[in-house]
């Protein structure tokens, strides 16, 4: 069987953690080997990453952040996502180049050019077999955004929105799904599910 490559992304809050477990879950139901994953993080060098990036203090200048987050997702890459793909497995990530797309191009303000090109490098030029953007509105992300917030997550509201405009109008560009992620778990899972079936011809529900 060959696996596909599925990427949620959206805005802090937005829910797509929860939804990359339950894709998962379906996938696997369904009689396939799904590996659920995220970014940044997943390995032990993007583990030391991550803190570096997400620890509240840190001042970390737009450049480094970007090419930080492109570090891990090298690691990422080769120690989980390739590897799983090889096999004939399904890779479900939290996350993946788009994140660096809206947050760094979006919210930071560099370069989506330059960030294309740096994650091209990084990542070998594996790119997603589907997108799927939750989108939430700003009301439900702050709701459902951590009591501990980390760096991201304290960014100012003008921030989260320039990274929420950036994932609707690069998704528009990119053909990447979008789901209305304001509704119940269950529902926004029967949604993606839907998505999967529809653009992947893959039965999730
Ligand atoms: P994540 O662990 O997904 O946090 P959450 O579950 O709260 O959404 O990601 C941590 C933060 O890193 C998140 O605020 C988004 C940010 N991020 C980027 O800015 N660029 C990237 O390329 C990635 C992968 C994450």
């Amino acid at each position: 069987m060959v696996g596909v490559f599925i990427v949620l992304e959206g805005a802090d809050g937005s829910g797509k953690s929860t939804q990359v477990a339950r894709l998962a879950e379906r996938l696997r139901s369904s009689g396939r080997e799904a590996v659920a994953t995220f970014e940044p993080g997943a390995t032990p060098v993007g583990a030391a990453v991550r803190n570096v990036l997400l620890e509240r203090d840190a001042h970390v200048v737009p450049i480094a952040e970007a090419l930080l987050m492109a570090a891990d997702r090298a690691q990422h890459v080769v120690e989980i996502v390739r590897p799983a793909l090889a096999r004939g497995a399904d890779v479900v990530s939290d996350r993946y180049v788009p994140s660096s797309l809206a947050y760094q191009g979006g919210g930071r303000g560099l370069s989506l050019e330059l960030v294309d090109a740096v994650n091209r490098w990084a990542t070998g030029g594996l790119t997603p077999d589907l997108v799927i953007v939750i989108d939430v509105s700003e009301r439900v992300a702050r709701a459902r955004r951590d009591a501990a917030p980390d760096r991201f997550e304290r960014e100012s509201a003008e921030f989260h929105a320039r990274v929420r405009d950036a994932y609707r109008k690069l998704a528009a560009e990119r053909a990447w799904a979008v789901v209305d992620g304001d509704a119940d778990v269950d529902t926004v899972a029967a949604r993606v599910s839907a998505v999967v079936s529809e653009r992947l011809g893959i039965d999730a529900s």
